[in-house]
């Protein structure tokens, strides 16, 4: 039997990514976005819940290979998303540095702050991978069950929010800590943030060789600086990162989510070299159409709180986004991650509404 002579065009199918998230930061074009939640493993789900108490605690759950598995699938089995994220926390990385690292029941993660530029010699870059290991070994256990379609993405916080925590000790209200460090030391914060730079490259790089097709950067905390200081310490630092990654993995797809940039947003993509923005809920849709969808792939941007909501008001913001960001570059989020009490039928909803664009296109 003669074998199927070869066109250019089955050449070129060959080469192009059949994973629907893959396909969109190629730039190609789809019938409906592709379409996962950030925190889309986590409280609102009862096998979370379940999995986390058989576990003991959320720190001993990220350590844990097997369930931190189970707990990025279960969404998976349940929404059929188009990408999983590894089960983790930005903050693994200060704990793997060095600096103690808990997280209280109703109270979040509480560090044991870093209050002297001094007090940097004691973070050890070049250790982490003993304390991660665990990590790397649920992405590898994650990527050989995920289904055909589903693509896998990696992640670590962007440094200036890692900062954040590490010289705040905990979340912030004014981040009065880490903005005297970016104001009055900024020499002391730019060796924490080379520190951090290393560690983030080094932990990424680990997640791509354990199977990790796509990473994205979290930023949340990017919007409490001023533009020179967001330059120097958010745009600067992920630049950084993502010219280390591709200069190792050129075709490695990287999301920044920069949150309350604002109009910062634009440029963002150029300056820092990220293949996608990850919009939060605040940027308006018109301008962002105009300003970063017209040149970049984006991300986003339902407020978490429509999907508490649900019925005509979420419909609603899913229309708009739908038929804001048609046809191409654009995969279907939220504008920060899901809160604990989102009704699970709300996101049965939201994927019904999503994958159900696809007979409108
Ligand atoms: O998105 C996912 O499903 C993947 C896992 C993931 C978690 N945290 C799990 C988590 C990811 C990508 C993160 C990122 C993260 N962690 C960020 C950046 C994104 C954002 O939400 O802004 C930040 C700032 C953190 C730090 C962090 N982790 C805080 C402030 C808290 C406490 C607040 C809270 O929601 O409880 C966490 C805890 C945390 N991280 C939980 C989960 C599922 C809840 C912990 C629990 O189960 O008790």
């Amino acid at each position: 039997m003669s074998p199927v002579p070869e066109t250019p065009i089955m050449g070129q199918l060959a080469k192009q990514p059949v994973k629907p998230l893959l396909r969109t930061l190629a730039g190609l074009p789809s019938a409906r976005p592709p379409l996962w939640l950030m925190r889309q493993a986590g409280r609102y789900l009862p096998e979370y819940r379940q999995t986390r108490f058989e576990a003991g605690s959320f720190l001993q759950l990220c350590y844990d290979p097997e369930r931190a598995a189970e707990v990025t699938l279960q969404p998976i089995r349940r929404f059929g998303f188009d990408a999983a994220i590894l089960f983790a926390d930005i903050l693994l990385i200060c704990q793997a540095l060095g600096q103690q690292l808990e997280f209280r029941e109703n109270e979040g993660p509480v560090l044991e702050p870093v209050r002297t530029a001094g007090e940097l010699t004691r973070l050890n870059p070049n250790g982490i991978h003993k304390t991660l290991g665990p990590v790397y070994e649920a992405v590898g256990r994650i990527k050989a069950e995920l289904p055909p379609s589903c693509t896998l993405i990696g992640f670590a916080g962007a440094p200036w929010t890692v900062a954040t925590y590490m010289l705040e000790g905990k979340g912030s209200k004014d981040y009065a800590a880490a903005k005297t460090w970016a104001f009055g030391n900024p020499i002391g914060l730019n060796t924490l943030m080379e520190i951090l730079i290393e560690a983030t490259v080094a932990y990424l790089d680990r997640q791509v060789q354990a199977g990790a097709e796509v990473v994205q950067l979290f930023d949340t905390w990017a919007g409490v600086l001023p533009e020179q200081e967001f330059r120097r310490f958010c745009i600067e630092p992920v630049r950084r990162i993502i010219a280390a990654l591709k200069e190792k993995y050129p075709t490695l797809p990287v999301i920044a989510f920069p949150r309350g940039a604002g109009t910062m947003y634009e440029g963002y993509a150029a300056a820092t070299g990220a293949d996608a923005l990850g919009l939060d809920y605040t940027m308006p849709l018109g301008w962002s159409k105009d300003h970063l969808w017209s040149k970049h792939v984006v991300q986003g941007n339902l407020d978490p709180r429509l999907l508490v909501v649900g019925g005509s008001a979420m419909a609603e913001g899913v229309h708009r986004l739908l038929s804001t960001f048609k046809g191409r570059n654009f995969i279907f989020n939220l504008g920060h991650g899901i809160v604990p009490e989102t009704p699970v039928r709300h996101v049965e909803e939201l994927v019904r509404l999503v994958k159900g664009s696809e007979a409108l296109a």
